[in-house]
C-alpha cells in the first residue's frame, strides 16, 4: 500500500495563527467567515476598502492584520464586470493549452507570473488551481482545467499553485470535486462510487494539494452523491481535512452555502459570496448555533485558525512589497507557453512550416484582425484593448464574449514572407471561396466560444464553420485549419484539409505563438490534454440534459429535481480508459501531437518498482520536444484499463539521444480498496508510448504477492 503523504504544517506558523486568533473578538471572526461578493450587483456600492474583486474581509488594523482582497482566477487576474476600469492584466492561455504542455515547470512559472500581478494589483488571495477533470467534453468549464487525466491534471495544477503561492498570494484549488459540467450548476448531483472517485478526481486534487500547499480549498457548485460539495462531510471532513490533514481552510464557491450548522460541522470555513445565499449562514446563523450549543466554539477558532495560517505560510502578513510589473516580459512568458501547448493535429504532405514561397495569403476568421478568444465568466482576463462582444447573463452579470488584444492577422504578416496577406471574418463563404482559389494558402481560424455556466450543445463547431472549412478546402488543398476551443470538437472536413492546428484559447502571446508555428521558428511540441470523440455516441452519457429544463445560476430559486449523474458508467475511467476499457477508436487520442521532428522510443527498462528508463531519440532534422507517456494497464479480477503512470518532456537537438528515468506514481499503478491504494499482485503491461493509443514499445511486469 502506498503512503498518502500529510501536509505538514510549520510550528511556528501555526502558533502565530492560533495567538492572533486568541487576541481576536467575536466580531472579528465573524467578519471573517462570510462575506459578499465584492463586485457589485446594478445599484449596490462595493464594499468601503475592497478593490473591487470576487471577495473582500476587512482587516483587523489593531493586529497588523491586513484585508483579504480575492479576485480570480487560474488564467491571469480577471475583471469581471469591468469592476476595475483601465485595470491591465496579462491574459494566460487557457488551463486545456497548459495541459498540452505536458511540462510542469511552465506550470509553476506561469502561477508565478498571476502572483506577481496579483500581489502588485494588492491582491493576497487568488482563486486559482483548477483541478477538475474534463468528465464531460462538452462542459462550460473545461477551458479552465487542464486535462482528463489525473495525474497531468494534479502535477499542472500544483505546480502552478505553487508559482503563485511564491509570490506570497495564496491560491485555492477548486471546484472539488467532480464539478464536470454547467447545465444545472447548482443543483446537480455527480454520483459515483467512492473507489472510482478516490482513483480519478479526487487523486488529482490529492497531487495538486500535495504539491502546491494550497492555502484554500474552493468546493464546487454541484453535489457529490446526493450531499453538497459545500456541506459533504465525506469529502470535507473525512477525506480532506482527516485523512490527507489538510491544514488550510475550505471557502465555499459564490452563493454555494445552505446551511449554517451542518455546513460547519462537515468542514466548511467561509461561506464566501453570501450575498447570492438565500440565507446569511454563516452570519447571525452560525452565531445563533454557537449560543445554542449546536457548533461548538472551537469551530468558529478553527475556520480563523485555518485561514490565517495559510496567509502566515505564503507570507502574506507580512509586509508585502510589490514591484512595478513588466507586462511585456510576462505575455513574452505567456507567449512562450503557448508556443509549447499549441498541437499539430494533422501536417499532410509538410505543409507546414508554410513554404517561403507562398507569398499570397488568404486569412478567415472572425475578428481575426483583431484578437484571439477568450473563454468567458469569472476567468476571463481582458488585457486593455480587448473587444467585448454580448455574451451571456450569469447571476445577473453581464459575460462578455471577449477577444483579447493579439491579432492574428498582423502576426503573420509580421512572421510570414507573404507579400499579400488578405483577411475576411469568413461570414460571406462565395467570397472566401474566390479568394481562396487564388491564394497560396489559406489559414482559416475556427472558433467555439465556451463560458462559465454554459455547456456546449454538442461537438460541432458553431455557425457556418464546417461548411466554410469545406468549401475553402476544396477551392485551395493548402488550407490549414486553426481552432480556438474550449474542449474537443468534431471535425468533419479533417480528411480534406492539409493541416490542423489546436491553439485552444491562447491568451495574450496567442498570435505571434500560433504564427510563430505556422511559419516554422516554433516546432511544436504541445500533445492533446483530452480525447477528440470521433462522434459523441462514442461518450458514456451521449444525451445532454436539456439546459432550458434547469436553473443552472447560483442566488436563483431552484427550479425542479436535484438531477442525479452516474459517473459510475466511467467510474475512474475518464477519457482515454474509458477508450481503452471500451475498445473504442476516438478521432484523435490523448497525447497526440505531431513535430516537424521525428522522435524514437527503445530500451524500455522497468529498473526497480515504480522507476522506467527509456531511450528517447530526435531522428529528425530540427530541435524540438517529444512527451515520453507512460502508459500501465492491469489484467485480471482487480484489473484496470490503461492509465497514465509518468510523463517527461524531452527536449533534443537534432540526432541527439537520451536515457530518461520516468519515476511511476504509485497511486496510479493501485486499486482502492477497504480503505487505501493497493498495489496488487499480477500482470502489469507498461508502454513507452507517444499517445494513448501506441502500444508498440511495451513490456510485462508480473508483481508477487509478498
Ligand atoms: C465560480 C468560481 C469563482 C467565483 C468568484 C464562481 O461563480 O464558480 O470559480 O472563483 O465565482 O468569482
Amino acid at each position: 500500500m502506498s503512503e498518502v503523504p500529510a501536509t505538514p504544517v510549520d510550528r511556528s506558523t501555526d502558533d502565530r495563527a492560533r495567538t492572533l486568533v486568541a487576541q481576536m473578538t467575536e466580531d472579528e471572526k465573524f467578519a471573517w467567515l462570510s462575506g459578499p461578493m465584492a463586485i457589485p450587483l446594478a445599484g449596490e456600492d462595493k464594499p468601503e476598502g475592497a478593490l473591487g474583486s470576487a471577495a473582500f474581509y476587512p482587516g483587523i488594523e489593531r493586529l497588523g492584520i491586513p484585508a483579504m482582497q480575492q479576485s480570480d482566477a487560474s488564467l491571469g487576474v480577471g475583471n469581471l464586470g469591468n469592476v476595475r476600469p483601465g485595470d491591465h492584466a496579462t491574459a494566460l492561455p487557457s488551463s486545456l493549452l497548459l495541459g498540452a504542455t505536458f511540462n510542469p515547470s511552465l506550470a509553476f512559472e506561469s502561477g508565478a507570473l498571476v502572483g506577481r500581478e496579483a500581489r502588485q494589483k494588492g491582491f493576497n488571495v487568488q482563486l486559482a488551481g483548477g483541478a477538475n477533470l474534463v468528465r464531460e467534453p462538452r462542459g462550460g468549464r473545461n477551458f479552465e482545467y487542464i486535462s482528463e487525466d489525473p495525474l497531468l491534471t494534479g502535477v499542472l495544477a500544483g505546480q502552478s499553485v505553487a508559482g503563485i503561492q511564491s509570490e506570497k498570494v495564496v491560491s485555492t484549488v477548486k471546484h472539488f470535486v467532480a464539478n464536470a459540467q454547467e447545465t444545472g450548476r447548482v443543483m446537480v448531483s455527480s454520483n459515483l462510487s467512492e473507489a472510482a472517485l478516490r482513483e480519478s478526481d479526487l487523486l488529482a486534487f490529492q497531487l495538486a494539494i500535495e504539491i502546491g500547499r494550497p492555502g484554500a480549498v474552493m468546493p464546487g457548485y454541484n453535489l457529490i452523491n446526493g450531499d453538497y460539495a459545500s456541506e459533504n462531510a465525506f469529502l470535507l471532513n473525512t477525506v480532506l481535512k482527516g485523512e490527507w490533514e489538510y491544514p488550510g481552510w475550505v471557502m465555499s464557491d459564490w452563493g454555494a452555502t445552505h446551511s449554517s450548522v451542518k455546513a460547519a460541522l462537515a468542514g466548511l470555513d467561509v461561506q464566501s459570496g453570501a450575498n447570492l445565499d438565500d440565507a446569511h449562514h454563516f452570519g447571525a446563523a452560525l452565531r445563533q448555533a454557537v449560543k445554542a450549543g449546536e457548533v461548538p466554539q472551537s469551530r468558529i477558532d478553527d475556520m480563523v485558525t485555518r485561514i490565517l495560517r495559510s496567509l502566515i505560510e505564503v507570507g502574506a502578513l507580512d509586509p508585502v512589497s510589490a514591484l512595478p510589473i513588466d507586462y511585456s516580459q510576462h505575455r513574452l512568458i505567456a507567449q512562450r507557453q503557448a508556443e509549447e501547448g499549441i498541437v499539430l493535429l494533422k501536417n499532410a504532405q509538410g505543409t507546414l512550416p508554410l513554404a517561403q514561397r507562398a507569398k499570397r495569403l488568404l486569412v478567415i476568421g472572425a475578428h481575426a484582425d483583431h484578437g484571439v478568444l477568450c473563454g468567458g465568466g469569472s476567468s476571463c482576463v481582458p488585457p486593455i484593448g480587448s473587444l467585448s462582444l454580448p455574451g451571456i447573463d450569469m447571476m445577473g452579470m453581464q459575460v462578455a464574449k471577449v477577444y483579447q488584444p493579439s491579432s492574428l492577422v498582423q502576426a503573420i504578416k509580421e512572421e510570414s514572407a507573404a507579400q499579400q496577406v488578405d483577411f475576411l471574418d469568413g461570414t460571406d463563404v462565395t467570397l472566401a471561396v474566390a479568394q481562396a482559389a487564388i491564394a497560396d494558402a489559406v489559414i482559416v481560424f475556427a472558433q467555439e466560444w465556451r463560458s462559465e455556466a454554459l455547456d456546449a450543445k454538442g461537438l460541432g463547431l458553431d455557425g457556418n464553420q464546417d461548411a466554410l472549412i469545406e468549401a475553402v478546402a476544396a477551392a485551395n488543398r493548402n488550407t490549414i485549419v486553426v481552432l480556438q476551443t474550449g474542449g474537443p470538437v468534431l471535425l468533419p472536413w479533417l480528411d480534406n484539409v492539409a493541416a490542423v492546428l489546436a491553439a485552444w484559447y491562447p491568451g495574450s502571446g496567442g498570435a505571434p505563438a500560433v504564427a510563430g508555428v505556422l511559419f516554422g521558428r516554433v516546432n511544436p511540441s504541445g500533445r492533446l490534454p483530452i480525447t477528440f470523440p470521433a462522434s459523441e455516441s462514442q461518450l458514456p452519457r451521449p444525451e445532454q440534459i436539456d439546459p432550458a429544463t434547469t436553473t443552472s445560476n447560483p442566488g436563483m430559486p431552484r427550479k425542479g429535481e436535484i438531477i442525479p449523474i452516474n459517473y459510475d458508467i466511467e467510474g475512474s475511467d475518464v477519457g482515454y480508459r474509458w477508450y481503452a476499457r471500451q475498445r473504442l477508436k476516438p478521432l484523435l487520442p490523448f497525447g497526440f501531437g505531431l513535430s516537424y521532428s521525428t522522435f524514437e522510443f527503445s530500451d524500455l527498462r522497468v529498473n526497480e518498482p515504480g522507476k522506467v528508463s527509456v531511450r528517447v531519440n530526435n531522428t529528425g532534422p530540427r530541435a524540438g520536444a517529444t512527451t515520453l507517456q507512460l502508459y500501465i494497464a492491469k489484467t485480471g479480477e482487480d484489473g484496470f484499463a490503461k492509465r497514465l503512470a509518468g510523463f517527461e518532456k524531452v527536449f533534443l537537438a537534432a540526432g541527439e539521444q537520451a536515457d530518461v528515468e520516468v519515476q511511476l506514481e504509485p497511486r496510479i499503478l493501485a486499486r482502492f480498496e477497504e480503505g487505501g491504494f493497493v498495489i496488487g499482485p499480477g500482470n502489469y503491461r507498461v508502454w513507452a508510448a507517444d499517445d494513448a493509443e501506441d502500444e508498440r514499445l511495451g513490456v510485462t511486469v508480473t508483481l508477487h504477492a509478498p
